[in-house]
């Protein structure tokens, strides 16, 4: 992704080895700041009052993470401290937890002078990956993109919640990769963005990518999808997702599951972009995945830019009421009309999965 002419990931090492730079993303669209991390608590700060957000990048930061951790200790009793703690800095994406085992896994088998090196390199192969893996589901995605445009004939509007796009990932994206694949293949793109309260993702962070890119956008606030899908003027839905069960459950975005319900009612296909690292393979049911629940102040103070070119934080309820704010929810895989993976599209179903996945057959039944 270009800011301004010049190409960044959302994360990358510093020249010390010692430290990794993000991009603060509470900061944006205002503002297009990073900030170094340096330490353990940094990385799990970030995760947490997210810096960093997005499965994909949560995941890529917790591999960080981990290397920060071990900057000045690499024992063993270090390393599961420093496991636990990122696996705990938020629980719904998967893609955490792939990661921290993935680095658990190769660094508990080395000997303690090797690990460090060996984090960091396994770090930026975890990055180059998620890279080349979003790129790939993006070319799939795009021949999605396609066929609409040819059956259509004219711009393909597409609904999008959250932010799933390059800021949600090392580079590309997931939802937006097809979208910004298109745009570059000359296939006229409309892209519906949803606001996506309480965080204001999509206002935030979406409308801010596709303005970089020269996108044609318009945000609309998280109610207007199912009116604009009644009215005909939704093509196609593409989402990301936090965790998917192998069955084909899909976590992802508060507000999610109302616009498959309604994509549903009207006939609009629904697509879910991921990485295979977003697949839970252990889980058979998405009523067993954890949903964050977030501080209520999220959703009772809403922050923008103030006429005195200040961001200011205000509050829209009255001082006594509460808020509740679980921060995902589950479509069910009946609601999905497609995955959208770096193998290629398939059903929201097991069997579907595992036709493009095989290892994990094998892989789960060495677990038997
Ligand atoms: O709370 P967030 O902003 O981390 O939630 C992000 C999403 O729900 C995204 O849709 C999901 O992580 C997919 S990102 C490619």
């Amino acid at each position: 992704m270009q800011v301004n002419g010049t190409p960044y990931r959302c994360i990358w090492p510093e020249a010390d080895r010692r430290s990794v730079a993000i991009i603060d993303q509470t900061k944006l669209p205002h503002c297009f700041a990073s900030v170094s991390l340096r330490t353990l608590d940094d990385a799990v700060l970030a995760i947490r009052d997210m810096l960093v957000r997005g499965a994909p990048l949560i995941g890529a930061t917790a591999a960080y993470g981990v290397c920060l951790g071990l900057n000045e200790d690499c024992s063993d009793a270090r390393l599961e401290a420093v496991c636990t703690a990122l696996i705990a800095a938020r629980p719904t994406a998967v893609n955490l937890r792939w990661a921290v085992e993935r680095m658990r896994s190769l660094l508990s088998n080395l000997p303690l002078e090797e690990r460090l090196e060996k984090a960091y390199t396994e770090a930026a192969a975890i990055c180059d990956e998620d890279v080349r893996v979003n790129e790939a589901l993006g070319e799939h995605g795009l021949e999605l993109i396609r066929e609409k445009y040819a059956e259509k004939g004219d711009t393909v509007n597409i609904l999008t919640h959250c932010n799933a796009g390059w800021l949600a990932t090392v580079d590309w994206g997931t939802a937006l990769a097809p979208i910004f694949k298109a745009h570059a293949a000359g296939i006229p793109v409309h892209v519906w963005v949803d606001e996506t309260r309480p965080r204001n993702q999509g206002a935030h962070l979406t409308a801010w990518e596709l303005a970089s890119a020269g996108i044609d956008h318009h945000l609309i606030v998280d109610n207007s999808g199912g009116h604009l899908m009644q009215q005909g003027q939704v093509d196609l839905c593409i989402v990301g997702t936090d965790r998917t069960t192998c069955t084909g459950d899909v976590c992802n975005k508060i507000g999610t599951y109302l616009k498959a319900l309604a994509a549903a009612d009207n006939g609009v296909p629904f697509y879910v972009a991921l990485p295979s690292s977003t697949i839970d393979w252990t889980l058979e049911d998405g009523a067993k995945i954890p949903i964050e629940e977030r501080d209520q102040e999220e959703v009772l103070l809403v922050s923008g830019l103030a006429e005195d070119g200040k961001v200011q934080q205000v509050r829209i309820a009255p001082e006594q009421t509460k808020a509740a704010n679980p921060a995902f929810d589950v479509t069910p895989a009946r609601l999905v009309t497609g995955l959208i993976t770096e193998r290629g599209v398939c059903t929201a179903k097991k069997e579907a999965l595992l036709a493009l996945f095989p290892e994990q057959n094998k892989k789960q039944g060495a677990e038997l």
